[in-house]
C-alpha cells in the first residue's frame, strides 16, 4: 500500500497519508486542526490550495472541474503523490459565501 508525505506548507506539519485514505482522516488522526464541516465534498470548509503533487477526488462535488485542479477537499481527496498543500486556501466559488459569514469567517464572533 503505497503512502505519500503531506505537507502543509504555512505550519510546516508533516504527516503520512496512504492513496486509500482521505488527508482530512489523517489529519483528524495527528489533532492537526484542519477545519471542516460536512465531510462529504459539498461546503469547500476543508478546502487546500495544491502547492506541489496530484491528488484524486472524484466524489468533491463542491468543486468545479477546473477548481479541483488547484484545490484540494481534504474530506475527499486522497494522495496520488507527495503534496504540498497550503490549508485554508478556498476557491473562487466560495468567496461570495465566505463575504457573507461562510466558512472563512465562521469563527468570527458579532462585535458588541
Ligand atoms: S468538509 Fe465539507 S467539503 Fe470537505
Amino acid at each position: 500500500m503505497t503512502t505519500h508525505t503531506v505537507e502543509f506548507v504555512t505550519t510546516g506539519e508533516t504527516i503520512e497519508v496512504k492513496e486509500t485514505e482521505t488527508i482530512l482522516k489523517r489529519c483528524l488522526e495527528e489533532g492537526i486542526a484542519q477545519e471542516y464541516s460536512c465531510r462529504v465534498g459539498m461546503c469547500l470548509a476543508c478546502s487546500a490550495e495544491i502547492v506541489e503533487g496530484e491528488v484524486t477526488q472524484p466524489a468533491a462535488r463542491g468543486l468545479t472541474e477546473r477548481e479541483a485542479e488547484r484545490f484540494a477537499l481534504t474530506c475527499m481527496a486522497r494522495p496520488l503523490s507527495d503534496l504540498k498543500l497550503d490549508r485554508g486556501k478556498y476557491p473562487p466559488s466560495i468567496e461570495g459565501d465566505a463575504a457573507a459569514g461562510g466558512a472563512e469567517s465562521a469563527g468570527a464572533a458579532a462585535d458588541d
